[in-house]
Formats: structure tokens, sequence, C-alpha cells
């Protein structure tokens, strides 16, 4: 086995998390009136996704598409091969999925959610049911689109955020064989397993449950798909935590990890350090045929699937940057520095700190307001007003409405997410987030929460408009 590469500090037997890079060009922030940011948010309907960037200071909304960049990718970026067809760029990237995720086919497609689209409309008959570590809202939109049931099959833990299990977004294998036996492995179309769980708090999942799921879903003739969006970060806590993986590289553990599953899909936007791409791959020759003839429809020829020769370079070399120790290291250690700091201030979050966010435990921060009344949109709004940082709801607004009764989906977990992206923000601007967060906190008693007055038909927590209840 390779030695595992180590940082100075780590050599001296210090475990800093310190960033294994230096800015070389940086972007002016704006700052802004509370007043101004009043104005800002009744403009956008009290929903932070309707704000212009223009009028926030730190922006925690999301880690998807908001990392920097290296020399390297930017490099990559006038390497672009801008060819319709069979693009050099496309064979690097190819080239990168197979060595990294060791996947067989791989298809571009300009984000996460085309893949899941051609995943979804490929492999689901209607009536089918899709069972998964917990929803995503693009994902399982995609799927009921393609007419399937999406079944929850999480272990209990993850609904609880006080609850310290290291791996909350393992599978309960029990609710897996329930579906099984309740519906029949035929209605099953696929297993859907997400790497570090995103809805439940950035949890991960263990390699001992990805190698159970497979051997289960196999012995029922069922594929299993892999969301391994933020599989990187999954595998650094699968070496920190599960027995027997401390002297395994990351990229090791990731190798053996998608070696559990029949296929996969990324959005690029997050573990592989791009601002835009996306791939699905799989190991089954039909099936890969099958997507290359639907790629074409949907995102575009199968050597580019929506994106530009320079996109795919950028991914192809993120994606090797992604698997390093010590970057994934920095990544998640900061998240975990902010996470300390609330978590010494008793700020109610999920725990363990997840990998790329912390989610405030708005049920808990809020006692008083009820679900409806949106405490976790309640409090990205008051977070947004204390200091113009932006965060996201991850509750009632995000999961929707049930097709079939029309009420709302009220999830046990009420969550305002702040979201780190990669290689952008420095300690100090963790040290504003951490004191506005506490300046919240203090004044919890004078929240009022929020109605919702505007509410669109898909995925209406991007969109939707709120105002303050009396
Ligand atoms: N899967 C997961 C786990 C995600 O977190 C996302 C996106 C997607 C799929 C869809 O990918 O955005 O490239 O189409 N999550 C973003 C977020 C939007 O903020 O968490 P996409």
């Amino acid at each position: 086995m390779s030695e595992r590469p180590t940082t100075a500090g780590q050599q001296h037997g210090r475990r800093s998390w310190a960033e294994p890079w230096k800015i070389k060009m940086v972007e002016p922030l704006s700052m802004t009136t509370r007043e101004q940011r009043e104005a800002a948010l009744e403009g956008a309907g009290y929903n932070t996704f309707l704000l212009r960037s223009e009028d926030v200071y730190i922006d925690l909304l999301t880690d998807s598409g908001t990392s920097a960049m290296s020399d390297r990718q930017w490099a990559g970026m006038m390497l672009g091969d801008e060819s319709y067809a069979g693009s050099r760029n496309f064979y690097a990237l190819e080239r990168a999925v197979q060595d990294h995720y060791g996947y067989l086919h791989v298809i571009p497609t300009h984000q996460g959610r085309g893949a899941e689209h051609l995943l979804s409309r490929t492999t689901i008959k209607p009536g089918q049911f899709v069972p998964g570590n917990m929803y995503f809202t693009t994902t399982r939109l995609h799927q009921e689109l393609a007419g399937a049931t999406f079944v929850d099959v999480i272990i209990d833990e993850a609904h609880d955020p006080t609850d310290m299990h290291p791996f909350k977004g393992n599978v309960d294998l029990d609710k897996l064989q329930a579906l099984f036996d309740r519906v029949g492995p035929e209605k099953v179309a696929y297993v859907s397993l997400a790497g570090t769980v995103n809805m439940a708090g950035g949890q991960p999942v263990s390699m001992a449950n990805a190698r159970a799921v497979y051997a289960l879903a196999r012995e029922h003739g069922v594929k299993v798909y892999l969301d391994a969006t933020r599989m990187v970060e999954n595998a650094l806590f699968i070496q920190e935590r599960e027995e027997g993986y401390a002297d395994h590289t990351i990229a090791q553990i990731l190798r053996e990890f998608c070696g559990y599953t029949d296929g996969g899909w990324i959005s690029a936007k997050k573990d592989s350090l791009v601002n835009i791409g996306g791939w699905l791959a799989v190991n089954d020759d039909a099936l890969f045929e099958e997507l290359r003839n639907q790629v074409v429809i949907f995102e575009g020829l199968h050597t580019y699937g929506g994106l530009a020769g320079r996109d795919m370079q950028a991914m192809a070399i993120g994606i090797a940057e992604s698997v390093q120790e010590d970057h994934v290291r920095a990544r998640v250690g900061q998240v975990r520095y902010l996470g300390e700091l609330l978590e010494a201030w008793d700020v109610p979050m999920v725990l363990p700190i997840g990998g790329h966010a912390i989610f405030l435990d708005a049920r808990r921060f809020y006692p008083h307001l009820p679900q409806d009344a949106f405490p976790a949109q309640t409090l990205a709004a008051e977070l947004y007003l204390d200091s113009g940082i932006r965060s996201m709801e991850r509750g009632i607004a995000s999961a929707g409405r049930d097709p079939k009764t029309g009420d709302h989906n009220r999830p046990k977990l009420e969550l305002t997410r702040l979201t780190i992206p990669r290689r952008v923000y420095t300690q100090a601007h963790m040290d504003v987030v951490a004191e506005s967060v506490k300046a919240v906190f203090d004044a919890r008693e004078s929240a009022r929460g929020l109605e919702m007055v505007y509410e669109p038909k898909y995925l209406r927590f991007f969109q939707a408009r709120f105002a303050p209840l009396a």
C-alpha cells in the first residue's frame, strides 16, 4: 500500500487543517447597511435564492459551482478543444473518471440534474419504486417525473439531528429488504445511493454499508447507482472513522466504494472543483448504448454533453486535485472549524458536523415557531439581515408537496444550511459567520416566521416568495 502524503504540520505531530495553497487572485466583496439589506430581502420575497449576489457579503448559499479553480485548471481552460465531436478534452475527462471512479463508460452532462434526467428516463418504468438514502430535490423530482415513487430507506438516526452515529448516511438494510418484499424486486428500478447525504447534513455512508447494499440488491437482481457528487468527502470520513481504512488513501477509498455500485453520476460543481459540469457513468454496455442515444436529444453529442471542451478539461484536472489528501482535509477541516465555534456557543445544529456545510437546526433554534411558519426560511432571512450572509433553507419549503395528496411534505429535519464553497473563504470569514449566527441566536425570541405568498409548481424553494407573519 502506498504511503499517505503528510503535511509539514502532521510530520511534527500537529493536526492543522491549513490550506495547501495560497491566494493568487482576489474578488472584492460588497458590504451593505442593514437598511439596504432590509430593502433587498423584501425585494427578494424573503427567499435567499432571489437575492442579487451583489447584495451578499459572504455567500454560503451553496458549494455548487462556487469553488475557486486552481492555476492548473485555468491553464487547462486554455487547452479547450472546441471541436463538435471527439474533443481531446472529452478523452481527458473520460480517463479521469475511469481512473478515479472506476466506471467504464462515461457520458458528460451539463450538470448533475442532466445526468439524473438521463438515468431516470432510461432505467425507470412508470409505476416502479426507487429506494434511496434520503431524497435530494432534483434527484427525486427526475425519478418522479419518470413515473417512479421514491422510498426513503436511510437509517432512522439520519432524521435525528442530535444522534451521533458516525455514518448517518447509511441505508437501513431492513427497510430495503422490506421494500423488496412488499412490491417485489421487479418493481424496483434501482437503488439510488448517495455519498455524504446532503439533506441529512452532509452525513457519510460507510464502506461496509455500501458493500452490504450492493450484495442485497444483487441478490434481488437490482442495480445500484451512486450519486457521487460529494463522494470524495465521504471517503475522508471512511478514512477517519471506519476500521481498516486509516492507511488507505482517499483515492483508494473512492475507487473501492464505487466498485460496490453499477454506475454513478456527479454534479462536478461540488467535489470536482469546477463552476459547471457533470457526468453519468455506467458499466453496462447496453445501458450505455441507450444513454448515448438519449444524451444527444437533451444535452448534446456524447463527447461534450452540453459542455465546452475547456469545461471538460478543467473538470478532468479538478477530479485529480479533488482526491489529494491535504485538499480534502483542509476542505472538511474548514467546515469543522466553523461548526466547532458554533458548538461552543450551544447553537443547535446537525451533529456530527458534515462534510460540506453546517446545518443549523431551525426547530430547536426557534422552538416557538410551527413548521408551517417556515422556521428555516426565517432563520436564513434573519442571518442575511444581520450581516449579509446568505444561507439556504433545507426544510419544509425544500421538501415540496406530496404528488398524490398535494399537502406539504413535512420533513423531520428543518434546517438552514451554511454551505462552504471550496477554496474560497478564509478563517476570518468563518469567524464573521459564527459571530453573526450567535447574534441571531441571541435574538431568537423576536422571530415571527413567514408565510408563502407565491409557490411555483416544481422545486418551489428556488423561486417561492414569502412575507413576514404579523
Ligand atoms: N445530487 C446532489 C447530492 C446535489 O447536492 C446536487 C446539487 C445534485 C445532485 C444536482 O446537481 O446542481 O449540478 O444539477 N446540489 C446543489 C446544492 C444545488 O446546493 O446542494 P446540479
